[in-house]
């Protein structure tokens, strides 16, 4: 049986991070291979943090922040959207699988939506068993 896939996510301390919390007091499940690391704003999450995460063998991330227009920070989410096309580009032009990273926004009074993201990324990328992860697999 494949293992799941180890993903890292990025959730900001305002929105997604209290929706997961959310998502527990709830008991609304999601995979334990589901790293979550609590940061201030998504637009603190710099693109090095995701390459690194990728890198040191995450099989994907996740970056979770508030939805457009209500960052705690004002435009922190805005600085995210445009990191995440960077990342994007930089996923591309490294030959790593798109589907390894991931933006969302989850307001605090939606666990369901962050617990579904959690879940369907977790399910692509097992559906998707990209090269690397493939490769990672095999001990490669
Ligand atoms: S505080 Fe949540 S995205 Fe900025």
């Amino acid at each position: 049986m494949k293992k799941e896939p180890i993903i890292i996510a990025f959730c900001c301390n305002w929105c997604s991070y209290a929706a997961a919390d959310l998502a527990g007091i709830s008991r609304l499940q999601y995979p334990g291979s589901i790293r979550i690391i609590r940061v201030m704003c998504s637009g603190m999450v710099h693109p090095d943090l995701v390459l690194q995460a990728l890198n040191k063998g995450a099989d994907g991330v996740i970056v979770v922040g508030c939805h457009l227009g209500e960052c705690h920070y004002l435009k922190g989410n805005e600085m995210a959207l445009a990191r995440a096309e960077i990342i994007a580009d930089t996923l591309e032009d490294l030959g790593i699988a798109a589907e390894r990273f991931q933006l969302v926004w989850v307001s605090s009074s939606e666990p369901e939506r962050l617990v579904a993201a959690f879940r369907a990324m977790s399910e692509r990328l097992r559906a998707g068993r990209t090269p690397e992860i493939e490769a990672k697999e095999a001990g490669q």
